[in-house]
């Protein structure tokens, strides 16, 4: 019988799909919400020392829609982290670790490039009971012009450092979260990992301008007529996705062994998951997936990853995770395989030609005998 049980970095898990951060996370009482519907583990939505400096704008989503204008296949936000003071967040961790003890909740975290800064804020929630953190070092928009999010994300000297300063302070597990928008992911992702982090959690949002409204040349989503650059999210990013879950993968495999991977990135059903897991990730989130399908979703997700599970006789996720990895390999290798292919089965075309001239009819009941044995 397969299972979707997963322990992860200590965390046990009733299954690997993770609420990512993002509105899904935005305060206690979605967060019992995504518990009491059977989401494996919450992340909340990101949390900073001082909110007051975060001041958010509406509208702040703008969508793209397949041609028949039935489906958001894309997603763009310029939200930026939670604007909830972090008192009132404090008392919100208390609350849901009292009410769901046993369950994973992660509080995602953000400060400036001061060390001081980010102890404080691994200790203060640290002190709430919660099971772990992940470091937003990716959010692409609003923060990055003070230095946070992506800005830290994009330099590997100082994701090493910060990620050294939480590691010191946290007594649970810590998850660095990456940014998309580099041109080679593995680069950053081995500075987290030596700085100290169990894991990391890719993607985040990439950088993109949704549209221009062709009546008045204004940008989207369009704020007083104006508009910066947002984060890209759901079902289209996710081959992008796939691709640096991979990479990351492949490194990891080799670099860092004993560390994990939550893949992210336009995951909306179970065979998504399943994709995710092969290429390497032990645990999955999902933000805009949720947003457009709400909680239940995890229900239809947990059955489809189950049966691609008993498919393929797979008990654990563990035992189908990473397995795709081995089928990468170079364009110039990919030219040799085929070559050799190609040059097989001319030598077997030629063959069979010779043969065929050798039938005759004292062989034939031997030839035709023969040609029924596998
Ligand atoms: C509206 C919105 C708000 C988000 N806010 C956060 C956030 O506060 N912190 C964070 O780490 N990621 C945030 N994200 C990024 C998501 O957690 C996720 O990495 C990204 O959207 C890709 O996954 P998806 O396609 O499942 O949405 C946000 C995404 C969206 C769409």
């Amino acid at each position: 019988m397969s299972t979707l049980a997963i322990t992860v970095d200590g965390l046990k898990l009733p299954n690997p799909f993770i609420i990512a951060s993002g509105p899904p996370g935005t305060n206690l009482n979605v967060i019992a919400k995504a518990f009491q519907e059977g989401w494996g583990a919450v992340i909340a939505k990101t949390v900073s020392l001082d909110a007051s400096k975060v001041i958010n704008v509406t509208p702040r989503y703008a969508k793209l829609f397949s041609n028949d204008k039935q489906e958001v296949v894309g997603w763009e936000n310029i939200e930026l982290i939670s604007d909830r003071p972090l008192k009132i967040w404090i008392e919100e961790f208390k609350k849901c670790k009292d009410r769901f003890p046993d369950r994973a909740l992660i509080a995602s975290i953000m400060e400036e490039y001061r060390k001081d800064a980010w102890f404080e804020i691994v200790e203060r929630c640290q002190e709430t009971g919660v099971d772990g953190f992940e470091l937003n070092f990716s959010c692409p928009h609003g923060l990055p012009e003070r230095k946070m999010g992506s800005a830290m994300g994009e330099d590997p000297e100082i994701l090493e450092e910060v990620c050294g300063w939480v590691a010191a302070a946290a007594k649970k597990p810590v998850w660095a979260k990456m940014t998309p928008n580099v041109t080679r992911i593995e680069e950053p992702t081995r500075a987290a990992l030596r700085g100290g982090a169990q894991g990391v959690s890719l993607i985040n949002t990439i950088r993109c301008v949704m549209g221009v409204n062709l009546d008045t040349f204004r940008p989207e989503p369009s704020v007083e007529g104006y508009t910066t650059p947002g984060g890209y999210s759901s079902k289209a990013v996710k081959p992008i996705a796939l691709r640096m879950v991979m990479e990351v993968a492949s490194m990891v495999r080799s670099e860092f062994p004993d560390r994990t991977i939550s893949g992210i990135g336009g995951i909306e059903t179970g065979e998504d998951a399943a994709q995710f897991i092969l290429l390497g990730a032990d645990t999955v989130q999902v933000c805009t997936g949720v947003m457009k399908f709400g909680y239940e979703c995890i229900k239809p997700m947990q059955e489809e990853l189950l049966a691609f599970m008993e498919k393929h006789q797979f008990e654990t996720v563990q035992d189908f995770k990473g397995k795709s990895l081995d089928f990468f390999t170079s364009h110039a290798d990919l030219v040799c395989r085929q070559a050799e292919r190609k040059a097989a089965q001319k030598a077997a075309a030629a063959k069979s030609v010779r043969s065929d001239a050798e039938w005759n009819s004292e062989s034939f009941v031997r030839q035709s005998d023969s040609l029924s044995r596998p």
